[in-house]
């Protein structure tokens, strides 16, 4: 023991004199101390190159969070960056929770265990695709609060959920000797409150400057205490470089976000090409940039609710590890490959700046002067030839002429030996992966209506009341009842409700149901839902109980001045004439949730609370239906789960939430994913499976799971055609 903890000490001790400390193993355990100076983020006064990516911990779960770790250490990452998501930390006022996949300090711990830095992103307002851009829901309630300046209920709501972030990781900050060497503040602020900004600066340069940790507030508006840094596809190619070197000569140049982007429902999935990620992170080194982190490097899942609007369960899939922790081949290794070589050569590159000498091309006839080829050369080691246009053209250095795909970087040593290419992947196999079914259909179900009237407590009133206020987020769903007496029933009437973006609306009669509206943007803002229903069978001037069962399909991420997102019902409700308002004799009823969610069915323990019925083929495409089975993983191919992680194939089911154990695996959709005529958004170049579900495989962490005797529990909300179908299969890595 004692002998093997000598030669670790001497070990780190050698590496530390000779090398510049790239890594959080050099320091560890031992207060150290981080400042900035032009060129780069500086440890122990030593400039250190800072390879990260985003890695959020309500994303995964404890259980995979050392695998994570060591795979992102292996890939060449040297720094883990998160957000710090408030609303799941604090689900109601004033009661904090770091619990399961809250568990923060556990995170940085695993963090610290595999040898990274951390870059802790707090926010608090996050963005990230995240329900209400991690702002709990319950602050809408807040008297006079405005989100996001400055006014006096913010900040001080701020103001206390920063401090508490701050004191409970202070045991994790680089002066205790841990990982966190930067922090966030605020997030993509591109408002026009100045003096909002300037409190957030003196927030910083106050309350926070014990942290003795550099602050950054990125792509947007940055106090003067704070580094601005960098989200974007290419902070190279759009201007981002330039401009910082100019405006801020004495900060050093660090790239928050390079997107991965995101998916939304009813689109097929888009990805990024390899050759586009390789090329942006490798002008960005070769520009001078000191911090790159991949945004994500592993998205995760957006279990439960978390998802924002409109955002798919699985979290930017086409990232460098997949939503379910496998490596995505080709990105994975070409830019290992690149990460490894820019640490590799660290030292000599945060030497100093390098400047873009502009390099001939061929133009057909002659060489010819431009401004989109050029070199970054690192002299006495490295030279980053780049090509920005969109053609493949010869390209002349050191009187060679070079090859060059359209946007892209190969870096070259001094005797002008090929390290890298950023468009050469051949040799890295891309089909890395296979699927092997591992409990097939159909399972041994057993079917549970959800009741349409319960006995659960309501909430009345002569007006519909907006869905947040009632539920604050803890649950997607509400029940709006009313009593009615038609006065016309027809086979073509028009139901209008003002509801809201990525919103869905089940419509029932006396508990019979007939139909649904949804929207399901990636947005907020108010709309009106417009249906026809079929009420020819009921008949007019007899009372019925009208029903609207109210899905929230996540808040949306953009949170701003005045601007609140809400769910629901957030007007008038007409059939067809019929105003559905102010009737003291008819009062609208609120019902929080379902009953199978009150009684937590899906649980072991709630589970026997109803009762379930065996004849499960009863529960075919009917509308708001559970299913529960038990499933067995005798048939696993591989044994670790993280590496090798299992998955819910939802082909079979329409919509809903899946539960394993306990535990909601995210909103499940099969709808249709349409290709569209170009990429679809910014860093994305193409589409694939068109017109499949935009997501057909849900992601179970391995903590969720045991060998024997698990419980699935279903619920869908539209009717499953075929649950039968529905079974668990295992993502194998063959490669
Ligand atoms: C977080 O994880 C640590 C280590 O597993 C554990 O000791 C601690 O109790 C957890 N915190 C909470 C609040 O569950
Ligand atoms: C909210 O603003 C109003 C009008 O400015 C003020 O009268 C009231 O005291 C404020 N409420 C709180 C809780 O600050
Ligand atoms: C920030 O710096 C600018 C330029 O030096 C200065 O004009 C401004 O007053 C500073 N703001 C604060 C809040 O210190
Ligand atoms: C750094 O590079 C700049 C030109 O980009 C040069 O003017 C300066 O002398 C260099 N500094 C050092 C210390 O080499
Ligand atoms: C390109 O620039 C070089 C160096 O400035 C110059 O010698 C050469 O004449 C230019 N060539 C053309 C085609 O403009
Ligand atoms: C330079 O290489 C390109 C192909 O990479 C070729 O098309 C071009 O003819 C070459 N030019 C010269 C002058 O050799
Ligand atoms: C790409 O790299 C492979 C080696 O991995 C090499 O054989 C091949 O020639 C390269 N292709 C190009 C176009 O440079
Ligand atoms: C509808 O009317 C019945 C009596 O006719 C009453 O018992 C029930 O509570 C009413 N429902 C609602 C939602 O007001």
């Amino acid at each position: 023991m004692h002998l093997l903890f000598f030669v670790c000490v001497c070990l780190n001790f050698l590496t530390y004199i000779f090398t510049s400390p790239i890594t959080y193993e050099d320091v560890r355990g031992t207060p150290y101390k981080v400042s900035y100076d032009n060129r780069a983020i500086t440890i122990n006064d030593v400039r250190t190159m800072l390879i990260a990516g985003a890695i959020h911990y309500p994303r995964s779960t404890p259980g995979m969070w050392p695998y994570i770790m060591k795979m992102a250490k292996n890939q060449g990452l040297n720094t883990v960056q998160t957000y710090v998501f408030w609303n799941i930390h604090e689900q109601r006022p004033g009661v904090l929770d770091f619990s399961g996949r809250a568990n923060l300090s556990q995170f940085l711990q695993d963090a610290a265990d595999a040898g990274l830095f951390v870059n802790l992103r707090i926010g608090p307002y996050v963005c990230a695709e995240w329900a209400n851009g991690g702002l709990p829901a319950w602050l809408n309630q807040v008297p006079n609060i405005s989100f996001r300046s400055h006014n006096q209920a913010w900040e001080a709501a701020m103001r206390k959920f920063v401090m508490s972030i701050v004191e409970y990781v202070n045991p994790y900050l680089a002066k205790n000797g841990g990982p966190i060497i930067l922090a966030q503040i605020e997030n993509e602020y591109n408002g026009d409150d100045q003096a909002y900004v300037d409190w957030c600066g003196s927030l910083v340069t106050n309350e926070l400057s014990s942290t003795d940790i550099p602050w950054i507030m990125c792509n947007g508006r940055a106090a003067n205490s704070t580094i601005e840094t960098c989200n974007s596809c290419n902070c190279l190619d759009d201007g981002w470089i330039d401009h910082h070197r100019h405006d801020y000569p004495d900060k050093p140049m660090l790239f928050t976000e390079n997107e991965g982007w995101f998916q939304p429902w009813g689109q097929a999935v888009a990805i990024r090409t390899t050759a586009d990620v390789a090329y942006s992170v490798a002008e960005w080194f070769a520009g001078g940039g000191s911090y790159h982190a991949y945004y994500m490097w592993h998205g995760g899942n957006n279990y439960g609710n978390t998802a924002a609007s409109g955002i798919t369960t699985m979290y930017a899939d086409d990232v460098l590890l997949h939503a379910d922790g496998t490596p995505n081949e080709p990105k994975y290794t070409q830019l290992s490959r690149l990460q490894h070589l820019i640490a590799d050569h660290a030292e000599v590159l945060l030497r100093n700046y390098s400047t873009r000498t502009p390099l001939p091309w061929w133009d057909g006839t002659k060489w010819s002067n431009g401004t989109q080829q050029f070199v970054y050369s690192y002299p006495p080691a490295l030279h980053f030839v780049c090509n920005q246009a969109d053609k493949t053209l010869g390209v002349l250095f050191h009187n060679q002429n070079i090859s060059m795909t359209s946007q892209s970087v190969r870096i070259f040593d001094d005797n002008l030996n090929l390290l890298w290419d950023s468009a050469n992947v051949s040799g890295i196999p891309s089909d890395n992966t296979e699927i092997f079914p591992v409990v097939i259909g159909p399972l041994d179900w057993q079917t549970w209506s959800e009741p349409v009237i319960s006995n659960l407590p309501v909430v009345t009133s002569p007006n519909p009341i907006e869905q947040l206020k009632i539920t604050n987020d803890e649950t997607i769903y509400l029940w709006y009842r009313r009593n009615i007496t038609l006065t016309q029933t027809q086979s073509h009437t028009i139901v209008q409700v003002e509801t809201r973006r990525a919103n869905a609306l089940l419509f029932f009669l006396d508990g019979d149901y007939l139909g649904e509206f949804d929207n399901h943007d990636h947005d907020q803002g108010s709309l009106t839902a417009t249906v026809a229903l079929d009420l020819s069978t009921y008949k007019p001037n007899q009372q019925y109980t009208f029903e609207i069962l109210s899905i929230s399909l996540g808040l949306n991420n953009g949170v701003s001045e005045n601007n609140f997102e809400h769910k629901g019902i957030v007007g008038n409700v007409w059939i067809n004439d019929q105003l559905l308002a102010n009737d003291e004799a008819n009062l609208w009823e609120h019902q929080k949730g379902l009953v199978g969610e009150f009684l937590q069915i899906y649980t072991e323990q709630g589970s026997s609370r109803v009762e379930w019925n065996p004849q499960w083929t009863k529960g075919i495409n009917k509308q708001i239906t559970w299913f529960q089975a038990r499933f067995n993983l005798d048939h696993l191919v591989r044994e670790d789960l993280n590496a090798n992680p299992v998955l819910l194939d939802a082909r079979g089911l329409n919509r809903g939430h899946a539960f394993i154990n306990g535990n909601d695996l995210g909103l499940y959709w099969l709808i249709q994913g349409i290709c569209q005529d170009k990429a679809p958004c910014c860093c994305q170049q193409a589409q694939i499976n068109c017109l499949e579900p935009t997501q057909r495989y849900y992601h179970i962490p391995s903590d969720w799971l045991m060998p024997k005797n698990n419980l699935i529990t279903i619920f869908d909300d539209l009717g499953a055609p075929s649950p039968g179908s529905v079974g668990l299969v295992q993502r194998v890595i063959i490669a």
